[in-house]
């Protein structure tokens, strides 16, 4: 079998496996083995070195980084396809439908996923998303004929669409506009630069990077320091404090489902480092919305090494210990 063979059979595999879980939620689940993260890599890799198209046809299991308009016709009965959507750190994604021409009486349907979920694991979970799961679905058999435009609430969403007789279809543009406060998102690269800022708002932030990094944290500001040093009291541990921030890892896509690998609750400036050899990492901030919350940091691929002691004041921690 070529590699797209592979990929695309893994996928079946993965949706035949979803489809038993009936459900008006649907999710990917339950994949063989192989792990969804390295289907995805492979095809971000693929996306990314298309470069400009701005006009193709859909495959019944797919995934766009780029802007354009996209047509799918079912060419047999395709029962579980998925389209996921990915874009810069400071984008939001939208999906517009220009025209879809399929049986929803009959059980068709197209649904637009606030987020990405795989195997029952979603992204934002919901500690960080402000709507709650069944919001975050809209199926345009219900919505579409008067909602024609649906926008992430991040850089990443999916579409789930069912259409069972061959030569329905439908054609969706999918475009990308600047957020400005970027809050939870995935990252398209295994390196990086990040600034998050979370304005005295109560919510949570999450930071997804799915592969084993580096991360350097450059800065952190918790608490707002005005003229008057209004300064957060000092927690007793992070977790009490309405304000912090943790690094997360896991195999998973959800990051209420990550072992946290460490907190921070106090300000400071200069580098902190940590190896986090996990499938997935995540930087997620906690915030009360009594103060501006700001964090920067870089990543970069860790590939698991040989035990090398580096000086300096590093904390370091891997998902698997490292033989
Ligand atoms: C943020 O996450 C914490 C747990 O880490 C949770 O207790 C809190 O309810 C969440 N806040 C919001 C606004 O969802």
């Amino acid at each position: 079998m070529t590699s797209v063979c592979r990929l695309q059979w893994h996928f079946i595999l993965i949706f035949s496996a979803a489809l038993k879980g009936e459900s008006r939620y649907l999710e990917v689940r339950d994949a063989a083995e192989d792990d969804m993260f390295a289907l995805l890599k492979s095809n971000l890799k693929r996306d990314l070195t298309e470069g400009q198209i701005y006009r193709r046809p859909l495959r019944c299991i797919d995934m766009l980084s780029i802007e354009g308009q996209f047509t799918f016709t079912a060419e047999k009965p395709e029962l579980q396809c998925v389209l996921f959507l990915i874009g810069d750190p400071e984008e939001l994604v939208t999906v517009e439908y220009n025209f879809v021409n399929i049986d929803c009486h009959g059980g068709d349907f197209v649904k637009v996923f606030d987020g990405w979920i795989i195997k029952g694991e979603k992204f934002p979970s919901s500690l960080d998303h402000l709507l709650p799961t069944s919001e975050r679905y809209t199926d345009f058999c219900d919505t579409g004929r008067t909602r024609a435009t649906v926008q992430a609430s991040q850089n990443v969403a999916m579409v789930f669409f069912r259409i069972q007789e061959p030569g329905n279809g439908f054609i969706l543009t999918i475009r990308k506009t600047p957020n400005l406060f970027p809050c939870n998102v995935i990252s398209q690269t295994s390196n990086g630069r990040f600034t998050m800022v979370i304005p005295r708002q109560h919510r949570n932030c999450s930071f997804s990077i799915i592969y084993p990094v580096v991360i350097k944290i450059s800065d952190l500001t918790l608490g707002y320091f005005s003229d008057l040093q209004l300064k957060k009291p000092s927690p007793v541990g992070c977790q009490e404090s309405g304000d912090f921030v943790e690094l997360l890892g896991g195999a998973g896509l959800d990051p209420s489902k990550m072992f946290p690998l460490a907190d921070l609750c106090y300000s400071f400036h200069g580098p902190a480092q940590m190896k986090i050899g996990c499938d997935n990492t995540v930087v997620r901030m906690v915030s009360s919305g009594k103060y501006i919350n700001r964090l920067t940091f870089e990543y970069d691929p860790f590939h698991r090494p040989g035990l090398e002691n580096e000086q300096g004041n590093n904390v370091e921690e891997v998902c698997f210990p490292v033989k």
